[in-house]
């Protein structure tokens, strides 16, 4: 597997990380539910991914404690993985009836604790602060990284769903760099590379949305980490249909645009004779930034698709064929 350095001095990384959201989801006896866990890890050790994507909200802690039962029976691997874990959202619990962002001291060192607790190791690789907290005290925070990592509790700090002036204001106080931005990226979630296609448009997004994060984090050596990148499957052959479901998919995946990216997958899987999978992540790997595609795949079947995607390389013509479909409209 491909690798890149994560940053410009965090650690050596393959392409492609491997995201643990739903490691195990709905399987409720808990040794089914282990040895689910490990199929998965294992099928990506196999494949060269040894990058791991955690939260400590992952289904409540779960998914952090499934990984964590497999690393205690495999000790050994510890220092040929990179585990990263993110803090920072505070769903509602017994003091609060909402969903809370928080960047305190208390927090997020706790929030530490207990992914190391979970993870059953000593360190993590990457701790990613997961959605801007609207009250960060920047030198409170500061002095909460600084010493994690005196303490080695973290050796790299990133961000995730941040805009370039968030990033700017945390880096201007941060004891160490910024090393990963991760952010939701995909043909049909294209914000990031859209908002430069609008230059000075009437139709263009405000930069306070955050798109301009893409420009900020060349810029600053930060790698982009790209959540949700197969868009939960709908370009690769989950039914479209499935998204008309709940709202929030209905939302973030319009049914027309949907159908037409993943018809422009299907013809150019047949073009390279990859799975669909292979495609979709090309198309985020072919971006000039780095972008590291964060997968959501548990199935070891789908992880062989996806790891062909080092294979793969898009021409502008199809790149930008596929960002049309995308977009469900041409560029300007
Ligand atoms: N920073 C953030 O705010 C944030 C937010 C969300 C997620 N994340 C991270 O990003 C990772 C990936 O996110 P994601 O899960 O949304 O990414 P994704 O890779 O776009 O989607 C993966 C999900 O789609 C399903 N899927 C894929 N192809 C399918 C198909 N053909 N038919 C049916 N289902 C299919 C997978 O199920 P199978 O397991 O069955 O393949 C899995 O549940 C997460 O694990 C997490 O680490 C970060």
């Amino acid at each position: 597997m491909r690798t890149q350095t994560l940053g410009a001095h965090g650690p050596t990384v393959p392409v492609i990380c491997c995201g643990c959201m739903t490691l195990a989801r709905g399987i409720t006896d808990t040794d089914t539910a282990r040895q689910s866990a490990a199929r998965t890890v294992e099928a990506a050790l196999a494949l060269g991914l040894n990058h791991f994507d955690h939260a400590d909200i992952y289904q409540g802690g779960r998914a952090e404690s499934l990984f964590g039962d497999w690393l205690a029976e495999h000790p050994s691997l510890r220092e040929r993985l990179v585990i990263q874990s993110k803090c920072g959202i505070r769903p509602p619990d017994d003091s609060a009836s909402c969903t809370r962002y928080d960047f305190s001291r208390a927090h997020i060192e706790a929030a530490v604790d207990g992914s190391l607790r979970r993870l059953r190791c000593e360190y993590l690789d990457v701790l990613l602060l997961h959605r801007p907290d609207a009250l960060v005290d920047i030198e409170e925070l500061a002095v909460t990284v600084d010493d994690l990592v005196s303490s080695g509790k973290i050796r790299h700090i990133g961000v995730s769903n941040h805009s370039a002036a968030q990033m700017r204001l945390l880096a201007s106080v941060l004891p160490v760099p910024l090393i990963a931005n991760q952010m939701e990226f995909n043909p049909v979630h294209n914000a990031l590379v859209d908002y430069g296609l609008r230059v000075n448009r009437p139709d263009n997004p405000s930069a306070a949305d955050g798109c301009d994060a893409l420009e900020e984090c060349r810029l600053g050596s930060v790698t982009i980490q790209a959540w949700s990148p197969l868009a939960r499957g709908f370009l690769s052959g989950r039914p479209a249909t499935e998204a008309l479901t709940d709202a929030r998919s209905q939302a973030k995946f319009p049914l027309d645009r949907i159908l037409q990216t993943a018809h422009a997958i299907n013809s150019l899987a047949r073009t390279h004779a990859v799975p669909r999978e292979a495609v979709v992540l090309a198309w985020i790997l072919r971006h000039p930034a780095a972008i590291q595609p964060v997968i959501g795949t548990c199935d070891p079947a789908r992880l062989d698709a996806c790891a062909k995607a080092v294979d793969v390389c898009l021409s502008r013509d199809q790149w930008y064929t596929v960002l049309t479909a995308g977009r469900g409209e041409s560029i300007p």
